[in-house]
């Protein structure tokens, strides 16, 4: 089964044709870095104007690189939620219009449940029961994926998502956006002992985070230094920040998957590209024996072939749309409506 999949949740429009799941004909990406770089972040109305001038030519672009035409496509996919709303109505709206005007069936696809499907990809003899750890701009949560279109939450955060934190002290410490990558790269060589960062705990509830305290800890480290007029080792405070938000993802994931039983362990979300959590969870994984899948480097930030995967395992559940598809902000991962 072949699939046209379209996203737009955030700052990427994206559309790529997927077979079968797991084999990418095209994934083509059009990112709105430069765009937003001026702002130091995503300013949601210039992506949902720049996602309307770069959808049609990106599908495009995507039919030909896969050497079909719409024609020979079994159903259109597209992120629905969650993400920025006029971000994702672009892509939804473009998304029923295709298909309305080729008959092609309309697979709605959560944005985080194409974050996991990533992972199918880059490893096609990966199947579900397993435990991941999905860390993105908006959301942190480890979850129970019992099979394609199953999920069960076993904790979230209750403030902050990982990235989004990764973002705000790279942007205090004066670095470019997107923040999380620059924050990786400007801390390689860093000392992650050289700052004490907290260890956030939510009282009675294990597997849940709190990272704001974390974004105070690091914003008021700044600008101590800032009111002193003293300067500090970028490097060295990115690392030892990276180290406290990485420790606290990966004794998490370590306890739940002791807890739950889980010997396959997966990453998935814009944050999984980090250097330093995929490191420490390969450490862990093969100290506990167990199996470790992250995504590509290039699928694990936004793109349209992870969903083109879901949009493949959701369509054999029967999950289809029609015109009245709406798009949506947030939408728990296990219990999607449209
Ligand atoms: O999944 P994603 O591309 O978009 C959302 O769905 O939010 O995730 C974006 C997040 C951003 O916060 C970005 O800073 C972070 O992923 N990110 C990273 C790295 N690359 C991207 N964070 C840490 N280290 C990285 N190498
Ligand atoms: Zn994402």
């Amino acid at each position: 089964m072949k699939i046209l999949a379209i996203e737009s949740s955030c700052d990427e429009t994206a559309a790529a044709v997927v077979e079968d799941g797991r084999i990418v004909l095209s994934n083509v990406v059009a990112s709105q870095v430069d765009e937003h770089i001026i702002y130091g972040g995503v300013v949601p109305e210039i992506a949902s104007r720049m996602h309307a001038e770069a959808i049609s030519g990106v599908t495009r672009q995507a039919l030909e690189e896969a050497g079909c035409g719409i024609g020979d496509v079994d159903a259109i996919a597209v992120t629905y939620a969650p993400g920025l709303i006029g971000a994702l109505l672009v892509g939804v709206n473009f998304a029923k219009g295709l298909s309305f005007s080729s008959g092609k069936p309309l697979v709605p696809v959560h944005h985080l449940r194409s974050h996991v499907a990533s992972n199918y990809i880059s490893h096609p003899d990966l199947k579900p029961p397993f435990l991941a750890l999905v860390v993105s701009g908006g959301h942190t949560h480890i979850i129970e994926v019992n099979d394609y279109t199953s999920y069960k939450i076993i904790g979230k955060t209750m403030d902050d998502a990982a990235g989004e934190v990764m973002d705000k002290a790279a942007r205090t410490m004066g670095l470019p956006y997107p923040g999380g990558l620059n924050l990786d790269k400007a801390a390689a060589d860093g000392d992650r002992t050289a700052f004490k960062f907290p260890n956030p705990r939510v009282d009675g509830r294990p597997y849940d985070f709190s990272f704001s305290g974390l974004k105070t800890s690091v914003i008021n480290t700044i600008h101590k230094f800032d009111q002193k007029g003293e300067t500090y080792s970028v490097p060295d405070l990115g690392a030892s920040f990276i180290e406290a938000v990485t420790n606290c993802l990966c004794q998490k994931v370590e306890m739940a998957a002791k807890e739950f039983g889980h010997k396959k362990i997966v990453l998935a979300g814009g944050v999984s590209a980090n250097s330093v959590l995929r490191a420490k969870m390969q450490k862990i994984c093969s100290d506990s024996g167990w199996e470790l899948y992250m995504p590509e480097l290039k699928y694990c930030g936004d793109n349209a072939a992870m969903v083109g995967s879901q949009g493949y395992f959701e369509a054999l559940g029967g999950s289809f749309a029609d015109a009245s598809l709406n798009a949506y902000a947030t939408m728990p991962i296990d219990n999607c409506t449209f």
